[in-house]
């Protein structure tokens, strides 16, 4: 199999098989645009099997996504996709750069959810676009960007029940999405990289413990998934293979 990338947390490869490939999860965690970084034993193989999970309880509830089947610790084979560049936030309760922008405080409830766009462009950083710069960057046509808002919206509704079950806060969360055969299906990952989940003490369960120094991230992330498998046992992988070292 060949390399096709390698990103911050997640290295993708090419398979035998036509429009399918595995992205294999990484032990490393970065934040702030990179600036900070680590690596941590577990969290590939956590990261792994909570997404699997979540993209299984997506489906099971009408939400195509890129997720084929997850074959050991770090692998999941995915469809091919045309990643749309793009990141889609939706956001429950105020936190991080939502309160930097507007001044809410952390833990304000939203009446309603928003949804917001980020151009996916380290070299900028990310920065947040409109509508408007979507258009004239030709990122994604209007009809798309009302599908990824329209998506990310019912993702949202389904996440919140998820993790309600969980004893956890949705608080919010990113999405990737790709384009093939002409559909729209959600990419990437669902893991506690890409959420804020609080618990009933307001514990942070997600990246922030990493991006703050507030707890152990392999210890967050394991109680996170114990969590979903007691609330989820259907979904629960079990034993799985040990992953092939090179891939
Ligand atoms: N189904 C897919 N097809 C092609 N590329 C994908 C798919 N799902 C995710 N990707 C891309 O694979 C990369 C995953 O690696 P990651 O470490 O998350 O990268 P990054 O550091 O850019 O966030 C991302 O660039 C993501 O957009
Ligand atoms: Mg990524």
């Amino acid at each position: 199999m060949q390399k096709l990338y390698e990103g911050k947390a997640k290295a993708v490869y090419t398979t035998s098989e036509e429009g399918v490939l595995v992205q294999r999860f990484k032990d490393s965690a970065t934040a702030f645009n990179a600036e900070k970084k680590a690596e941590f034993g577990g969290k590939g193989e956590l990261n792994n099997r909570i997404a699997g999970i979540v993209f299984r309880y997506l489906a099971d509830r009408g939400i195509p996504s890129h997720y084929i089947e997850t074959p050991n610790t770090r692998d999941m084979r995915i469809r091919a996709v045309e990643i749309i560049q793009i990141e889609v936030v939706a956001r429950n309760i105020v936190a991080g750069s939502l309160s930097k922008r507007t001044g809410l405080d952390e833990g304000v409830r939203l009446s309603a959810p928003i949804v917001e766009f980020y151009y996916k462009d380290d070299d900028l950083g990310d920065p947040m676009i409109t509508d408007d710069h979507i258009r004239i960057l030709n990122l994604a046509t209007e009809d798309e960007l009302a599908t990824l808002r329209r998506m990310a919206l019912e993702i949202n509704e389904h996440l919140i029940e998820l993790w309600k079950k969980c004893g956890l806060d949705l608080v919010d969360f990113k999405l990737e999405f790709g384009r093939v055969d002409g559909k729209i299906l959600l990419a990437d990952e669902i893991s506690p990289d890409t959420q804020r989940l609080w618990d009933a003490d307001g514990n942070r369960m997600d990246k922030d413990v990493f991006r703050r120094d507030l707890a152990d991230l392999v210890e967050t992330y394991s109680r996170v998934h114990a969590q979903l498998i007691a609330a989820y046992p259907e979904y629960d992988f079990g034993t799985l293979p040990e992953a092939p070292a090179e891939r």
